[in-house]
């Protein structure tokens, strides 16, 4: 693609999403699966371009929370502190801990997409982690272990409160919460449908307990392991695997929801944020046998 350069394994488009062909956008999807992240550098677009550049790459989704949701575009996600005519639109404070977005859902997203529009001087960017490259550096016992297990998700340790919540006994949330978004069982190691990698599919934010095939092994202890070999356990991010990407303002980033989880910093003094996201699907299984990863490569024509 014109205008693309791989710096630090991220691949960095200079292009306007604007302008982008259909091929270009064909193209930019394979970048993504291959790179797992794009920037796609100094972007001019109003919200609702970067809304129509989201539905070229797949099927938008909003989100199930409406204070998150854009007063003009439901498909936006609004990361915010920033006050507008006197009051906030969209949540501060998002993601700062490790997840994969919606993974407490049944079908966790395909693409996340987000668009800073105003960022701090400080303590601004984001973490990430490479869940296929993770799962590939476990010892092969520890593949052997984690083999057929499965992995319970839930939001229920970092749903936000809602303005509409304040007052509400606690136990009246905890129970919506139950009945509005149940935990979700996932495969331990989920296979791409479209690169066919395997995906060490555990997350500290969200996954709750995991099942493995045999009953003489300690799950939570297994589950313990393999967030510290994966990384998210160091408070300190100084982990060899975390990697973090700088936020500019005006730069939309683009990754695989499936192959990573990542970790919002925030800055603790009080400075306006704000950023946009837009989740997307691609029309494929969340995870496939690699037989039919190859099959729905070839369909949707990324080989
Ligand atoms: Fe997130």
């Amino acid at each position: 693609m014109k205008g693309l350069e791989m710096k630090n394994n991220v691949a960095v488009i200079s292009r306007q999403v604007t302008e982008m062909t259909d091929d270009e956008i064909h193209n930019l999807k394979k970048i993504v699966f291959d790179s797992g992240i794009v920037v796609l550098k100094a972007q001019n677009a109003t919200a609702s371009d970067f809304v129509d550049f989201g539905r070229r790459i797949g099927e938008l989704s909003p989100y199930y929370e409406e204070m998150y949701h854009h007063p003009n575009h439901k498909e936006l996600f609004v990361s915010s502190n920033v006050q507008t005519d006197g009051k906030v639109i969209g949540v501060p404070r998002t993601g700062k801990f490790w997840h994969a977005d919606y993974a407490f859902m049944a079908k966790p997203f395909a693409f996340t997409i987000t668009y800073p529009q105003v960022v701090s001087s400080q303590e601004r960017g984001t973490y990430f982690i490479d869940m296929a490259s993770a799962y590939e550096r476990l010892s092969p016992e520890m593949k052997r272990k984690i083999e057929g297990g499965v992995g319970t998700h839930s939001v229920r340790r970092y749903f936000k409160i809602r303005p509409t919540d304040v007052y509400r006994p606690i136990s009246e949330i905890l129970h919506e919460i139950d009945a509005k978004t149940p935990t979700v069982t996932h495969p331990l190691v989920v296979n791409h449908p479209v690169t066919g990698a395997k995906i060490l599919y555990v997350s500290r934010g969200f996954t709750e307990t995991i099942s493995l095939k045999d009953d003489d092994l300690d799950a939570d202890e297994v589950l313990k392991d393999l967030l510290v070999e994966s990384g998210q356990s160091d408070d300190t991010f100084t982990h060899p695997d975390i990697r973090q990407i700088n936020i500019n303002e005006g730069d939309i980033f683009l990754w695989d929801n499936r192959r990573y989880v990542h970790h919002a910093k925030h800055n603790d003094k009080v400075e306006p944020t704000k950023t946009y996201r837009l989740t997307a699907y691609d029309g494929l299984p969340f995870s496939a046998e690699i037989d039919f990863a190859l099959d729905s490569v070839k369909e949707v024509g990324l080989v």
